[in-house]
């Protein structure tokens, strides 16, 4: 079973994640985990946190002359804004944090929340969906996440594969499939931010080169688009998690939702196995398992809640009314917000693929792999039962 956990404040000395159930035998790209942690700390619209300090990952257990080895990994990026100690406590909470609520649940302080509530954990989600994509690249299987839309603004998606659409969104400067409109996004953010404003934004994530089968119609907590809408929804500030159609699914009649079934026996090689949909609405997935499809989830995510301008609060000591704290924040974080949704939905997807191929070393799952693609395509016949008393 591949999972993780997170450790760590927002200010603290670092942040750390806990991989289990990795297979053994993967080389690992360190620098290319830097590379989404630095894309994550950028995006127009970040506060100055994201200048001060440089995300790097040390690898401290589990990889062995670059190489996994089945035990666990634990990742590391130090918090270079260490400084946990001195801070003091907020004297009033944020409307849309967990402040108030976190500080009454745990009889404690609103600091004492706000620090590990903070999206400054998702730099380890990151680094552990990173290693995972580097899972997924071993069979063939891509992921890409950009910005459909950003403060109101729709955004449309070209025609193209993952390779031109990661072109794309690496020339936006808000991590969009239109780097062509730069300039009207800045400006968009620029404007909120003079206001004292914030703005939200939607999130797609594509999974190309899926085989068929990964996660369960079987039980309800192997489904997995339950398994995703889970990891997606439990990242900060998101509040609506969509899979294909999503909800337009609901506003539509059947025949314009499903998606028609057809057979190419020239393309029986591919993850598809040959059967082409014409369409792809159901994103990938039916009845809680991939169907050889691109899987295609969306996420929304609200704007920050720490305003310049801060609402309406209290004073926590004296209850008396009073506006919001402000502490240093983003204006936007939209573009950020699609590298971490895309780091772990390739988590759920590598956990998935582990689950159907076994776990203990990268040759293992792809023998077994391949013996799948080859049962399923039925051009080999079932393997005969090996005996034995
Ligand atoms: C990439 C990213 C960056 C964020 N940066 C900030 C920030 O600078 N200031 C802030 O108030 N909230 C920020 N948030 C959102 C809060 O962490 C989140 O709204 C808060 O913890 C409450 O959780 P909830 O919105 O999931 O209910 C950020 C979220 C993400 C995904």
């Amino acid at each position: 079973m591949l999972r993780y956990w997170t450790a760590g404040e927002s200010h603290g000395k670092a942040l750390l994640a806990l991989v289990d159930g990795f297979p053994a035998g993967m080389e690992v790209d360190e620098q290319a985990i830097n590379v989404e942690l630095a894309r994550r700390q950028g995006g127009y619209g970040r506060g100055k946190r994201q200048q001060l300090e440089t995300d790097a990952v040390d690898v401290l257990s589990g990889v062995w002359q670059g190489k996994t080895l089945g035990s666990p990994i634990a990742l590391q990026v130090i918090n270079r804004d260490y400084k946990l100690e001195r801070l003091k406590d907020l004297e009033r909470p944020r409307p849309g944090h967990g402040d108030m609520t976190g500080a009454i649940k745990y009889l404690g302080s609103i600091r004492g929340v706000l620090e590990r509530a903070s999206a400054r954990e998702t730099a380890v989600r990151v680094a552990a969906g990173m290693l995972a994509k580097q899972l997924l690249a071993q069979f063939g299987i891509d992921t890409i996440g950009y910005v459909t839309e950003l403060g109101g603004v729709k955004i449309t998606t070209p025609s193209g594969d993952v390779a031109t659409h990661r072109k794309l969104r690496d020339d936006s400067v808000i991590y969009c499939l239109a780097p062509e409109r730069n300039q009207e996004f800045i400006d968009l953010i620029d404007d909120a931010g003079e206001r004292g404003d914030t703005l939200g934004g939607v999130l797609e994530v594509r999974v190309e080169g899926l085989p068929f089968g990964l996660g369960t119609h079987a039980q309800w907590d192997r489904k997995l688009d339950g398994r995703i809408a889970q990891a997606v929804m439990a990242v900060q500030a998101i509040k609506g998690v969509e899979i294909g159609l999503g909800f337009e699914a609901a506003r539509l009649p059947g025949s314009q939702v499903h998606d028609p079934i057809t057979f190419d026996p020239a393309r029986a090689g591919e993850a598809s196995l040959g059967y082409i949909r014409p369409s792809n609405n159901a994103g990938g997935l039916e009845a809680g398992m991939t169907n050889g499809q691109p899987l295609v989830v969306r996420a929304a995510k609200k704007p920050i809640a720490t305003l310049r301008k801060p609402l309406e609060s209290i004073n926590w000591e004296t209850k008396q009314p009073h506006r919001a704290q402000y502490e240093r924040s983003d204006v936007c974080a939209v573009p950020a917000a699609g590298v971490i949704i895309e780091a772990v939905v390739a988590f759920e997807v590598a956990a998935a693929l582990v689950e159907k191929f076994g776990g203990d070393s990268l040759i293992e799952m792809k023998a077994r792999y391949d013996l799948f693609q080859q049962l399923a395509r039925r051009d080999q016949p079932p393997i005969e039962s090996t005996g034995g008393s």
